[in-house]
């Protein structure tokens, strides 16, 4: 499948509209209520523009108090689900044989493994205060939602965990990797908010960089993870932007061929790569979340 032909993807998902960054230094800027309800009004999006002119807002910029708990208050609910999903445990064994590479092939030190799109941190938390990979594993986090930084920091600290977060964009994090060599890149339902028109650029950093292993977990998308999805988060969750994002990023997210379409445009055959969709005739819940791998050859 050529990329370059895959549909563009342009239905937003709620906060993506709610979280506005300078580029340059990377401050958080107020976010205007016209603009932001503008944006999903573009895409078809009535219901979600109406949600966000509901927001409580001064002069027409909506209140940060507000957003920092709708913000909160989704990503604690996503953790709540991964926690139920068992997500963190599936990417650590998803992960093992990636670390156990690094450590074949470039001998005794310190593995890296990072995590781009790590909201409050859940999966790298419970992987450095399990340990589960073994000494010597330095698990960092990157997002580019400050608050989302904040909180994981704030949480890591309580839980006497060992693990660093930073503010930062994920194409600039592959880009700037210290030790590519020893370095695990990782994400949990990040690909879909990179988006179609970016993935093969997403994916020709990882090679320009000589980062040693990635995998990217993201929704398998298909009939039973549509049903399955809608079901959890309507049972599950009780924020209406989880509802909405939720349901929508299983919507948006892509198949294995167009996965690997991407990553092999963008890594050319530097990188083994490897995606399996689950069969779209089996409820297999457990595989509803699935990585693409890449290994330096
Ligand atoms: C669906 S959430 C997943 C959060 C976390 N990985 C989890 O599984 O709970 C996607 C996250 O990706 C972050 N994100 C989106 N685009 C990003 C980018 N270009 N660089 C860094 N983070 C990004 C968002 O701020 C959000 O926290």
């Amino acid at each position: 499948m050529n990329p370059a032909a895959a549909p563009s993807l342009d239905r937003l998902e709620i906060l993506d509209v709610l979280w506005r960054r300078d580029p340059t230094t990377g401050t958080r800027e107020p976010v205007h209520t016209a603009d932001a309800a503008a944006r999903l009004r573009a895409s078809g999006q009535a219901r979600g523009a109406r949600f966000i002119e509901s927001l409580p807002q001064t002069g027409g910029v909506l209140d940060q108090d507000a957003l920092d708990r709708v913000f909160l208050g989704v990503h604690y609910e996503l953790a709540r689900l991964s926690e139920y999903l068992q997500v963190p445990q599936r990417m650590a064994a998803g992960i093992a044989p990636l670390i156990a590479a690094v450590r074949e092939r470039e001998g005794p030190g310190p593995v890296h493994v990072i995590d781009v799109g790590c909201g409050i941190g859940l999966d790298v938390r419970w992987m450095a205060s399990a340990k589960i990979h073994g000494p010597d594993v330095e698990y960092v986090g990157v997002d580019l939602n400050g608050l989302l930084i904040e909180a994981a920091t704030r949480l890591a600290a309580i839980e006497l965990v060992s693990a660093t977060f930073v503010v930062g964009d994920a194409f600039e994090a592959v880009a700037t990797i210290a030790h590519p060599d020893r370095t695990v890149l990782i994400s949990q339902g990040l690909l879909h908010h990179v988006g179609a028109d970016r993935l093969t650029e997403f994916f020709s950093r990882h090679h320009e960089s000589g980062l040693a292993a990635f995998a990217h977990f993201d929704v398998n998308p298909g009939f039973w993870s549509t049903l399955g999805g809608w079901v959890l988060h309507r049972v599950r969750m009780r924020e209406p932007v989880s509802r909405h994002d939720g349901n929508l990023s299983l919507r948006r997210a892509l198949d294995a061929p167009a996965l690997l379409a991407h990553a092999r445009a963008g890594v050319g055959d530097f990188y083994s790569l490897e995606c399996a969709d689950v069969a779209a005739w089996l409820p297999a819940p457990h595989r509803a979340l699935r990585p693409i791998v890449g290994v330096r050859r």
